[in-house]
């Protein structure tokens, strides 16, 4: 029996270089916001269409291509069975880079349909359906013809982003359609913002945080070489993440039209959200213990280690933000942009890059990576370009809400918006700059990736072992 690996090594390849197009136009819109002349007024180079390709290129395509190469990797090897479906999981990675190359078509021609993290089209939304359908279809086949008598919990953390994602995606992207290009939500009103902050939330919830999580249960202990720190703490935070999480998504609308009770709610919930997401990130980090000094010669481990610690911080912050008060600070300001990236480049990319580290030589019949020299230099430029991207917008975001609710002693306002503009402007250099130091160190990846891949043999590839991966 040989495990299924043309459709991992494809996704693992794709995470690189959707990673390198996402970030780039993350680091072009950062750019605009320090330069707008950057736009060349042209429409589709515009901040408003590119805002929205960056975030579904970095999440949905950077992350979802992780996503789709690690589960594929780890429910094949857990269950030491190949993917279910024969065809299916190929018709998977075409179907989804598909998905994105209509996004990156549509989105800067101008079709949205205005839902944050959710702006693609209906007829681009159906073929996303069908795609995770298919996806659920093969990681759960897989799961039912295991040959394992338990499912290693780094799957429970997969399948419930698969199925979870699926719901979301379905019930979020209900529309009427007015033509090819256009369509108008189902919801009307404070219940269409209700439903699209559940799916936001719970995309931070599942997309970007339980799948990646099921990604740090299977490549820390391995990369480790120890077991994973409590197997009972993994079961008692997996149900706690997922059931909290659901609640959580009206600390997204405080202050609105929404009713107050509900935002109340999503305080609450997401105050009680510290816990579960802590038992994982503890799970993580002690998951070392007896082996910290891997940490001093392994960068792939540091990658690992560095990014439970970032998930750490966003949850922690995260709660915080929800507390009514603080969030009338908070909201609307570089703050929030900053909270975002701490979970989504220190968390997400971090780990994400650590698990690709680990899959290139298995995949493709090297001993390991070409330069673990160049890992070590990707690592210490991601992670000081991820300080200044956050530090900088923390500082700036704290800045803008003291501003924008400062008044003089007769009640009119201290600052206009404009004053508070220009002085966020050396934030946003700072942030630049932050942005293109971990964008050049996905390039020292790429290069790191390509030798590696060229040196490979095919007789070297990973195969399956008799004994539990
Ligand atoms: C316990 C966990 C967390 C809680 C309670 C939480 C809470 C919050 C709050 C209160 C906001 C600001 C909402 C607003 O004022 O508009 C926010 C924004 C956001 N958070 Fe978190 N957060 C958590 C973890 C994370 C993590 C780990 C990530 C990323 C991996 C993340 C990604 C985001 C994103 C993308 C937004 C911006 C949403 C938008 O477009 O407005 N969060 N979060
Ligand atoms: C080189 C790396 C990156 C740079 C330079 C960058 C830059 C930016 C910029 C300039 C914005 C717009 C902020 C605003 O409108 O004020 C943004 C938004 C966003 N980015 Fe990134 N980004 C990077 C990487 C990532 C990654 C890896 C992810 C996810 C995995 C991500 C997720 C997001 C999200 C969710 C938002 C929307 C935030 C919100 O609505 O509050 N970014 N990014």
């Amino acid at each position: 029996m040989m495990y299924d690996y043309k459709v991992v090594r494809q996704f693992t390849v794709m995470t690189v270089v959707w990673g390198i197009v996402g970030m780039a136009v993350g680091v072009l819109i950062a750019a605009q916001l320090v330069f707008p002349a950057l736009n060349f007024d042209l429409p589709w180079l515009s901040y408003g269409r590119l805002r929205p390709l960056h975030t579904n290129a970095v999440i949905f395509a950077f992350g979802g291509c992780g996503l789709f190469a690690t589960s594929y990797y780890v429910v094949q090897r857990t269950c030491q069975t190949r993917l279910f479906g024969g065809k299916l999981a190929a018709f998977t990675f075409w179907g989804w880079q598909l998905v994105i190359l209509l996004a990156a078509i549509s989105l800067p021609l101008g079709f949205t349909s205005g839902k944050e993290y959710a702006e693609l089209e209906w007829p681009i939304d159906v073929l996303i359906a069908v795609v995770w359908v298919s996806y659920a279809i093969v990681f759960f086949g897989t799961i039912m013809k295991r040959k394992t008598p338990h499912i290693y919990v780094a799957n429970w953390f997969f399948g419930a982003f698969i199925l979870t994602v699926a719901v979301l995606h379905i019930v979020n992207s209900a529309q009427v359609p007015f033509s090819l290009f256009k369509s108008y939500s189902a919801y009307p009103g404070a219940i269409d913002a209700m439903v699209q902050w559940w799916y936001g939330h719970n995309a931070v919830g599942f997309f970007l945080t339980a799948g990646f999580l099921g990604i740090m249960y299977y490549f820390v202990p391995k990369q480790a070489g120890r077991p994973v720190y409590s197997y009972r703490l993994s079961i008692v935070h997996f149900w706690a993440l997922i059931s909290t999480y659901m609640w959580a998504g009206p600390h997204h609308l405080h202050y609105t039209a929404l009713p107050d009770w509900t935002q109340s709610l999503g305080m609450l919930f997401s105050l009680i959200l510290l816990a579960p997401s802590w038992g994982g990130m503890i799970n993580g980090i002690m998951t070392l213990s007896g082996a910290w000094h891997k940490l001093r010669t392994d960068p792939v481990l540091r990658f690992m280690i560095v990014s439970l610690s970032f998930y750490g911080m966003s949850t922690f912050e995260g709660p915080m933000m929800a507390i009514k008060t603080v969030n009338a600070l908070s909201h609307y300001t570089d703050w929030t942009v900053g909270h975002v990236h701490s979970g989504a480049l220190g968390w997400v990319a971090m780990v994400t890059i650590g698990a690709v580290y680990v899959l290139i030589p298995k995949l493709f019949g090297a001993e390991k990576m070409h330069s673990i020299k160049l890992i070590e230099v990707h690592f210490w430029i991601a992670t000081v370009g991820i300080v200044l991207y956050i530090a900088s917008m923390w500082v700036a975001g704290v800045m803008q809400g003291l501003m924008w609710r400062a008044v003089n002693s007769d009640g009119t306002l201290t600052y206009s918006f404009v004053e508070g503009l220009k002085a966020t402007y050396p934030y946003y250099a700072v942030r630049l700059l932050g942005g293109i130091f971990f964008l050049t160190g996905m390039f020292v990846m790429a290069y790191n990736v390509v030798m590696t891949i060229a040196n490979g043999r095919k007789e070297l590839i990973e195969q399956p072992s008799p004994v539990a991966a």
